[in-house]
């Protein structure tokens, strides 16, 4: 029974140890490297991310009232590590995540719009470490 109840110790020992180790920052997603975005205008996509309401969900600060409204692009670096192809489809396509919904784009922004708006979003609220 001794050596049961120390083993037992021990074994909480150990998994409390991990559950402190993950409480360690997330870790930083590097951005995927943007291919499409390259070509994008930063300063027309700033307008257009203004105009057409991308900002009411997603707040001028880029954080979606913590998640609550839009992703936060911000801390959520989850989302700007995937590639263009996969965020512009979701910019066009809408994205369901969490319950949270975000209608489709196609009929508010033509294709060179989106990837327009997505090089602002990469350029403004990429984390810089
Ligand atoms: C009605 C609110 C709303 C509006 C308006 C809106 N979004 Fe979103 N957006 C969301 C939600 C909700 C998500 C998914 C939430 C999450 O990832 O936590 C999202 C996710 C995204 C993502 C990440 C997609 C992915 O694959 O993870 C991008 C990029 C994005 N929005 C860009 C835009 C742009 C550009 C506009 C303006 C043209 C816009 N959004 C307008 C609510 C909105």
């Amino acid at each position: 029974m001794k050596w049961f109840c120390l083993s037992f110790i021990l074994l909480i020992g150990c998994t409390s140890q991990e559950s402190v180790d993950s409480k360690k920052p997330v870790k930083y997603h590097k951005p995927a490297t943007p291919t499409l975005t390259k070509s994008g205008d930063i300063s027309k996509g700033k307008a257009l991310y203004v105009s057409k309401a991308c900002a009411s969900c997603h707040q001028m600060d880029g954080m979606g009232m913590k998640g609550a409204l839009g992703a936060d692009f911000v801390n959520d670096t989850i989302v700007l590590s995937k590639t263009d192809e996969v965020l512009l489809d979701s910019i066009k396509n809408g994205i369901m995540k969490n319950g949270k919904y975000m209608p489709p784009q196609k009929k508010i922004l033509k294709d060179q719009e989106m990837i327009d708006v997505l090089a602002y979003i990469r350029s403004a609220f990429t984390k810089k470490n």
